[in-house]
């Protein structure tokens, strides 16, 4: 995120939002299985989703502009690590320090407006519903402010845009089972991938916070928006046009429908988000015979895809009969969240692979800097440098506006430095340019739009740096230069094969042997990098990098080894996503096993932490419920309200709890579908599992974390 729009140390709570917890908590004292409601708990079964003191309820109020926001007012000190760390947990409820609230809001299939089609329990709702319902998979997520007039981008906590991602669908809860016994997705439809499509993307919820500090959703506003898998959207840049880029429903090649697999996201400091486009190729399959070419091979493109069978009822997702429809996927997207009638715009400079997230940072001289992983085993770091330079004066220009459309893509390349087995090292920049750095007609590169187009295979031909699965990268706003990234895991690190440099390995398929930046075999627990550019300065071509956190089992000695700062109290697996607060916390989520047994013994259920930058000390914040990913984590400017997403609760995989068959088999997806309440129930009682924002609060009303 824009380290610019998190500086808002300036900036205070509005004073009427400090005695949120009188009310709160006397209620709660009334009524303590209010409070399991509150922390998403199983106990409060008799309470509708959107009980009462929830902070969720809708919100019937006429969308006049919000009041002007209160003056502000000095902040007090923080402490860095200033809460009590929490336990792991196995249970299906989220877990957060003493003194804190966390309350579900807008779960899959709400309406994303007044008058929207209800949540269907038995999943039932249509795919026509389903685009005007919150989407599934919530992931990326920021908090946009509005301005004092209430009317555009500013920086009030009171009221804003909250703007998610939705990554994907679980098919096993995603439909109402068909009439094929052995296989609930069975017959499938094209209303069934139409309703998939509908659910992917991200929304755009108009949120107001009251004096209690609860958040409510103003559902009469106009700001609320679905963009979706058919969402008309724009390409741009280099490669928008190119023959690669033409299908027959866009002979131009600069429109596309829909944005796919939207994973991490970013924002920009003149009040724009960025969403990020992960596994696209998992959309896409082929109907009879197919060779893949390399550029499909590159990108993970293979005959039947992740198995949601969208190529089998839409054409548009059959590569056989649209070859040229995958390389329109795997961008960045920018969207105005305070335009409802604008169209997105894919930014082809930014480059094509799996984007995680997008960390943009202004530089010292007004380039802007947005740093990027893509996610998967052996992939690489990258980062865009804009070819113009930011008018802090003027933040929501059309110049500014227009930064993204132009620049220089870098990929990263890491050396061990001077001394080998420390943990640190030295690393390069090196420019995806055309003509340089074997970007050559010779070596199949004939325009940038190619390079763009085909970014994994560029990199692959000037020698970057293989990594264990870069996912998210977060700024410190404090230290200008300083970037850290998660590697979460890669468990083909340890052999003796590298990527191809001439582009012609299959995506994930090599596996390199490890090195001073990715140091373990079989890395099943990820860890934390961090680097340092030349100077402090964002656009610099060369960087000094070290390890932050090794994570793993203090047990285990030798090269498996965690480092030093992990501890009994502190276990994890799997980092992904990232972001610092404006005050300079480092906030970890992760996306890993939750068996609790083995490798993965006391780690629990996926979970959030917090580290401070310099000591590299870690603490646990937040447990998810069963089956979860914690993933996405944003602010309103004050910090007084955090929100972060719970995705895929009650995926069954190795968990613990998982349930059993009657003859003791583990459940398959066919059995959780005709089951779906038997696992998991957060944060509904009672109903099946829906992904869904958690918002945080202090019940003292406090600053989050401090
Ligand atoms: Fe969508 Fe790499 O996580
Ligand atoms: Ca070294
Ligand atoms: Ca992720």
């Amino acid at each position: 995120m824009s380290s610019s729009l998190r500086d808002d140390d300036g900036v205070s709570n509005p004073s009427q939002n400090q005695p949120l917890s009188d009310v709160v908590e006397r209620s709660l004292a009334a009524n303590p299985a209010r409070r399991r409601m509150m922390l998403g708990g199983l106990g409060a079964a008799a309470l509708p989703f959107f009980a009462g003191l929830s902070g969720c309820s809708d919100d019937e109020s006429p969308a006049a502009p919000p009041p002007p926001a209160p003056a502000p007012a000095p902040l007090p000190t923080e402490a860095l690590l200033g809460f009590t760390a929490i336990a792991t947990s196995s249970d299906d409820d989220v877990k957060v320090p003493p003194g804190y609230v966390a309350t579900a809001f807008i779960p899959w299939g709400e309406p994303i407006a007044e008058g929207g089609p209800a949540f269907k329990a038995d999943a039932s709702n249509t795919a026509a519903e389903q685009e005007l319902q919150i989407g599934d998979n919530h992931d990326g997520m920021a908090f946009f402010g509005f301005n004092t007039a209430g009317n555009g981008f500013g920086n009030r906590s009171d009221e804003g845009l909250l703007v998610l991602n939705h990554e994907y669908i679980n098919p096993e809860y995603f439909y109402a089972p068909g009439s094929d016994p052995s296989n609930w997705l069975l017959p499938f439809s094209y209303e069934k991938a139409r309703k998939a499509q509908a659910a992917h993307g991200a929304s755009i919820v108009h949120v107001r916070r009251a004096e209690n500090g609860s958040i409510s959703h103003v559902k009469n506003s106009p700001y609320n928006r679905r963009i979706h898998g058919n969402t008309p959207m724009a390409l741009q840049g280099a490669a928008a046009g190119h023959a690669l880029m033409q299908t027959a429903a866009d002979p131009s090649g600069t429109e596309v429908l829909g944005m796919l697999n939207n994973c991490g996201n970013g924002r920009t400091p003149w009040g724009t988000y960025l969403t990020c486009e992960e596994n696209f190729n998992g959309y896409f399959g082929w109907n009879g015979d197919r060779t893949p070419t390399a550029l499909e091979s590159r990108y993970g493109i293979v005959q039947n895809g992740f198995g949601y069978l969208w190529h089998t009822v839409d054409p548009r997702f059959d590569v056989n009969a649209h070859p040229n429809e995958p390389n329109r996927f795997g961008y960045i997207v920018e969207i105005d969240p305070f335009s409802p009638s604008s169209k997105p715009v894919k930014r082809t400079a930014l480059g094509r692979f799996k984007h995680e997230n997008a960390e943009l940072v202004v530089a010292a001289n007004g380039k802007v800097v947005v740093y990027m992983g893509c996610d998967e085993r052996n992939e690489y770091i990258y980062k865009f440098v804009s070819n113009g330079t930011f008018d802090a004066a003027n933040p929501t220009s059309n110049a500014n506006r227009r930064l993204l459309e132009e620049g220089t893509l870098y990929v990263a390349k890491l050396e061990a430095g001077a001394t080998s087995g420390d943990g640190m090292g030295t690393g390069q920049w090196i420019a995806l340019r055309l003509g340089e750095n074997g970007l050559t007609p010779d070596n199949g590169f004939h325009s940038q739009a190619d390079i763009l187009i085909r970014t994994r295979q560029a990199a692959d031909r000037v020698g970057a740096t293989m990594m264990d699965r870069p996912e998210w990268v977060a700024a410190n706003p404090k230290k200008p230069g300083e970037v850290f990234i998660t590697l979460t895991n890669n468990n083909r690190r340890g052999g003796t094969t590298s990527n191809n440099v001439d582009g012609s390995t299959a995506g994930g398929s090599a596996r390199p042997p490890a090195d001073e930046a990715n140091p373990r075999a079989n890395n099943v627990w990820g860890h934390i990098l961090r680097w340092n550019e030349a100077n402090g300065d964002a656009t610099a071509l060369s960087f000094n990098w070290d390890i932050f956190v090794l994570a793993g089992q203090p047990a285990v000695t030798g090269a498996r080894a965690p480092s030093s700062n992990i501890n009994a109290d502190n276990l994890f697996n799997s980092p992904d996503g990232l972001a610092f607060d404006s005050f300079g916390r480092l906030w970890i989520q992760t996306d890993g096993s939750y068996a609790n047994s083995g490798d993965f013994a006391n780690m629990g259920n996926n979970q959030m932490l917090v580290a401070d930058p310099v000591s590299k000390e870690i603490r646990r914040f937040m447990v998810g419920p069963s089956g979860c990913e914690v993933t996405g984590i944003t602010w309103t400017p004050d910090r007084y309200t955090m929100f972060v997403n719970i995705q895929h609760p009650g995926e069954v995989g190795n968990h613990p709890r998982a349930p059993k068959t009657a003859t003791g088999a583990s459940y398959s997806d066919n059995d959780v579908a005709r089951d779906p309440t038997k696992f998991s129930s957060w944060p509904t009682p009672n109903t099946r599992p829906r992904s869904a924002t958690v918002v945080i609060r202090r019940s003292d009303g406090g600053r989050i974390g401090t």
